[in-house]
């Protein structure tokens, strides 16, 4: 496994696995990697000949007032990971070598990204979009893997991809849950013991959805009131949003359609934000 720092020399890697005839997969992260990260990762040597994971936390997705500055850092036990998991190269620039000096080019998305967290993070997919793209044109991939538990991300990077004509094929890996339904995040870490009891409602208040959605109910406002009604039982949950919106478009939906509509989850356990959804 190489680890490469440059973006010169990311950029080269690439260019001559391509013209070896290789395969490309990329799976861009923010380290701290977890079981989802790793899924992913397997996903994509499954398709690909050659993989290769972004390590960089992207200053650019973060709000003044947000986790920027503490966000996990973990290189060791992710490069231990990546070497564990069959990766190729890792790719690690530093904030300087992506956003050098007099950088001031950016990609806003304007529609997939306006609600949801859009709404509370209104700089964050500017920063994603705009960090994935550097990445596409870096590496070139022809597959690009993200968890599907940044659904709205998903969507984004779908919609710019599609936008832009980007030669990559974005593949969306399910999220990967603990036993008892939370979905893995980096930031599950700055859980305490009972912050993470009371977080567990979000997943569970979901699955609730979900089976509403089975035993035949297709009306949103019920869907919505009983999340709410639910997280409201928790102590330590201040709830950001609960949409039901459409998969694709991530717009408010009236009416659920099983398979197309998703529901969406947004919520402050104490002073860490966590999101969650789930295909009704
Ligand atoms: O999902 C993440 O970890 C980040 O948003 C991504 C896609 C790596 C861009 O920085």
């Amino acid at each position: 496994m190489q680890v490469i720092e440059s973006v010169q020399e990311m950029q080269t890697a690439a260019m001559q696995l391509r013209f070896g005839g290789h395969l490309i997969a990329l799976v861009p992260t923010m380290g701290c990697l977890h079981e989802g990260h790793l899924s992913l990762i397997r996903l994509a040597r499954e398709k690909a000949d050659k993989v290769i994971v972004s390590i960089f936390v992207n200053p650019e997705q973060f709000g003044p007032s947000e986790d920027f500055a503490d966000y996990p850092r973990t290189w060791k036990e992710d490069l231990e990971a990546c070497r564990a998991n069959g990766v190729d190269f890792v790719f690690h620039p530093s904030a300087e070598a992506m956003y050098p000096e007099g950088f001031s080019s950016f990609v806003e998305e304007k529609q997939v990204s306006s609600g949801l967290c859009g709404v509370s993070r209104p700089t964050h997919f500017k920063g994603v979009s705009t960090v994935c793209l550097k990445l596409f044109n870096l590496v070139r991939p022809d597959f690009s893997y993200f968890g599907q538990k940044d659904a709205q991300q998903c969507a984004v990077i779908k919609k710019m991809v599609r936008d832009f004509n980007i030669p990559t094929e974005v593949i969306v890996g399910e999220t990967v849950r603990e036993a008892d339904g939370l979905a893995l995040s980096s930031r599950n870490r700055y859980l305490s013991k009972s912050q993470r009891e009371e977080a567990l409602a979000i997943s569970s208040s979901l699955f609730e959805a979900k089976s509403m959605v089975e035993k035949g109910v297709v009306n949103v406002d019920r869907v919505i009131a009983e999340i709410t009604h639910l997280l409201s039982l928790k102590r330590r949950i201040r709830v950001i949003y609960v949409q039901v919106v459409d998969d694709e478009t991530m717009e408010a939906v009236k009416t659920i359609q099983p398979g197309r509509s998703r529901v969406c989850v947004a919520a402050w356990i104490d002073g860490i934000r966590l999101i969650d959804n789930c295909l009704l």
